[in-house]
């Protein structure tokens, strides 16, 4: 009897030792990404210009880091608070394993890091702390933009009107506290493909504006494979409402394979004016966390290539049932 107490002991001591021991790894070695790079960026009017577009429009940093008005469609951001951050991420809005904050992007956080502390927070997930983002922040797709395009956000980011907002360290569950620390990874930078070759231009804007993360169904964290951008993303309101990503495949059945150029377009022009921009919904109505609005603000160049490189992707039969009211 007391021997099989004495091994049990040694079995369970030995268990805790080497979770203590990963713990420990995990802590000391990851996130495993190169330092923050040595960068010093001479801001252009261009390149502002440049970053303003992507960070409101293509890449749509200002979208989740400010306050957005959830008694209008799709959330448009509330005048005034652009890059102040805010938006609380949980488990019962956003369906995160934690509760986190979109973080103050304006200059009244940042006046201390670097041009390379961002280029590194950008392209790697990994915080000036040293601490890993939840990949909700899609660094995972940013980590292949065009370095210059990067550069072109922090100028921009730089210009943004210095507003006061700070908010409660993340805090993740295990284990997702220590999986998050092996995500990220160093960037692999591309080059921006020329506007002319409109379906690598669309591909390369698809992967910036991070359409697929929120437009391939998910389990346990991992997109399904075969599933990329075919839709079916939940997302939950707070009233038990659920939003569920498109199909954006070219099936014709499911997806968007009927479609023409113009109706696609269409889709975004909407939100162009004052009257689109400003739907009132109620909690029961149908609403999107899809940023239409900000969206909206892309060229027509850059939705007919976002179009076109749609057209070239495999057709999944997926039926989405896009919206559901609570019961
Ligand atoms: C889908 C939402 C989302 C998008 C889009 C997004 N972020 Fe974030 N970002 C977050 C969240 C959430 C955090 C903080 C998580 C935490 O506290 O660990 C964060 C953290 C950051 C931080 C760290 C700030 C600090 O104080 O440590 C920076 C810088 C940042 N984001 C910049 C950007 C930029 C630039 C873009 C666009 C290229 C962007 N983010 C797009 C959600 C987002
Ligand atoms: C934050 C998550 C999110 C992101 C990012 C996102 N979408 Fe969506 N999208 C949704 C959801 C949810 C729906 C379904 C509800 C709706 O129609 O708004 C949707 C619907 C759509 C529709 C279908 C509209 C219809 O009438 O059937 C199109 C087209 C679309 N998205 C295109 C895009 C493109 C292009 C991008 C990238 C530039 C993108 N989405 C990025 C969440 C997202």
């Amino acid at each position: 009897m007391k021997k099989t107490f004495k091994i049990a002991g040694i079995v369970v001591g030995g268990l805790l030792l080497v979770i203590l021991a990963l713990v420990a790894y995990l802590n000391f070695f990851f996130p495993k990404v190169s330092p923050a790079p040595k960068l010093t960026i001479n801001a252009t009017p261009e390149m502002i210009e440049r970053g303003k577009y992507l960070a409101n429009h293509v890449s749509v940093c200002i979208d989740c880091h400010s306050e957005r008005d959830w008694t209008k469609f799709s959330g448009p951001v509330k005048p005034g608070t652009f890059g102040k951050g805010g938006e609380k991420f949980d488990k019962d809005g956003a369906g995160v394993p934690g509760e986190f904050y979109a973080r103050n992007i304006t200059p009244t956080n940042l006046r201390n890091w670097s041009d390379g502390d961002l280029y590194k927070t950008i392209t790697t997930g990994v915080r000036k702390n040293g601490e890993p983002i939840f990949p909700l922040m899609p660094y995972l797709s940013y980590r292949s933009m065009d370095p210059e395009d990067v550069k072109s956000i922090i100028a921009y980011l730089r210009t943004l009107t210095p507003l006061e907002g700070s908010y409660p360290d993340a805090h993740l569950n295990f284990p997702m506290n220590l999986i998050v620390r092996t995500i990220p990874k160093d960037p692999t930078p591309s080059v921006r493909p020329d506007p002319k070759d409109t379906v690598k231009y669309g591909e390369y804007l698809v992967k910036i504006a991070a359409c697929a993360d929120c437009h391939t169904k998910m389990e346990k964290g991992q997109p399904l494979p075969g599933m990329r951008l075919a839709g079916g993303f939940e997302f939950k309101f707070p009233n038990g409402n659920v939003v569920r990503s498109a199909n954006l495949t070219p099936s014709q059945e499911t997806g968007i394979g009927l479609w023409t150029e113009e109706v696609f377009l269409g889709k975004f022009k909407i939100y162009r004016d004052s009257i689109g921009r400003n739907k009132s919904v109620t909690p029961d109505e149908f609403n999107s966390v899809m940023p239409w609005t900000m969206f909206a603000g892309m060229t027509d160049e850059d939705l007919k290539s976002i179009y076109r490189y749609f057209t070239t992707v495999d057709p999944v039969e997926h039926k989405v049932e896009k919206f559901t009211a609570h019961k």
